[in-house]
């Protein structure tokens, strides 16, 4: 059992600003273990992960994947995220380069179809659409419509960024309308299937698997 990173560098007040890792993030975790085997066979050169908050999910990934360390990769709008993943990686002996970014921009082309591992724990909450944009704690949540826009707005760089041998593993709730995502990327030419999912509270999550 690979243990969850350690965060005690990160306090109450850091997470006023960014997303304390919480049942999404470790429903993620339990993917990625549950594929431990898959993973480390994959053999991947690059990993990324997109909206890392606290780093969590993707130092689990290093530590994981140790002592093969890939590149790994992650981006956040939330400037204050960004500096929270080093310092997680840094902590756990995984090292990370994190970008600052919305989603994936400048990171195409340098990273067309090279990705091994993604991984998106997206703001997924319905809210109105005019409380997306921000940099702060709010764009953790908030997802607008279904909770549906920047996940919809992630999409098609999925058929950019993943390599021939990728995974993407993506966190969804019910509300949105996780059958009609998998419909989208099989619609790319991908096979996406639910491979976890479980009951938070009045939540239902789960974690769609890509692959070619
Ligand atoms: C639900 S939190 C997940 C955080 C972390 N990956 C975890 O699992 O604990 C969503 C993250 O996505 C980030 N985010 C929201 N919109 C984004 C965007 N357009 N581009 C990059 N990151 C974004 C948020 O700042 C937040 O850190």
């Amino acid at each position: 059992m690979i243990p969850t990173p350690d965060l005690s560098h990160l306090s109450t007040s850091d997470y006023r600003n960014i997303y304390e890792p919480s049942e999404d993030t470790f429903l993620l975790l339990d993917a990625l273990e549950a594929d431990e085997k898959q993973l480390k066979e994959l053999n991947p050169s690059v990993c990324l992960e997109i909206g890392s908050g606290s780093g969590c999910v993707t130092t689990f990934l290093g530590c994981l994947l140790k002592p093969n360390q890939p590149y790994m990769i992650t981006t956040d709008i939330n400037p204050l995220a960004a500096v929270a993943t080093v310092m997680t990686g840094k902590k756990n002996g995984v090292s990370i380069d994190t970008v600052q970014t919305s989603l994936v921009t400048n990171l195409l082309p340098r990273l067309h179809n090279s990705v091994d591992v993604l991984c998106f724990n997206p703001p997924y909450a319905v809210t109105p659409s005019e409380e997306i944009g921000g940099q702060g704690i709010e764009a953790s949540w908030a997802g607008g419509v279904d909770g549906r826009e920047v996940i919809d707005t992630m999409l098609p760089f999925v058929k950019e960024l993943l390599s021939e041998k990728g995974i993407f593993y993506l966190l969804l709730i019910s509300e949105n309308k996780p059958a009609e995502v998998i419909e989208l990327l099989q619609g790319d030419g991908f096979n996406a299937h639910i491979c976890l999912q479980r009951l938070a509270g009045r939540e239902k999550q789960f974690i769609v698997k890509v692959q070619r």
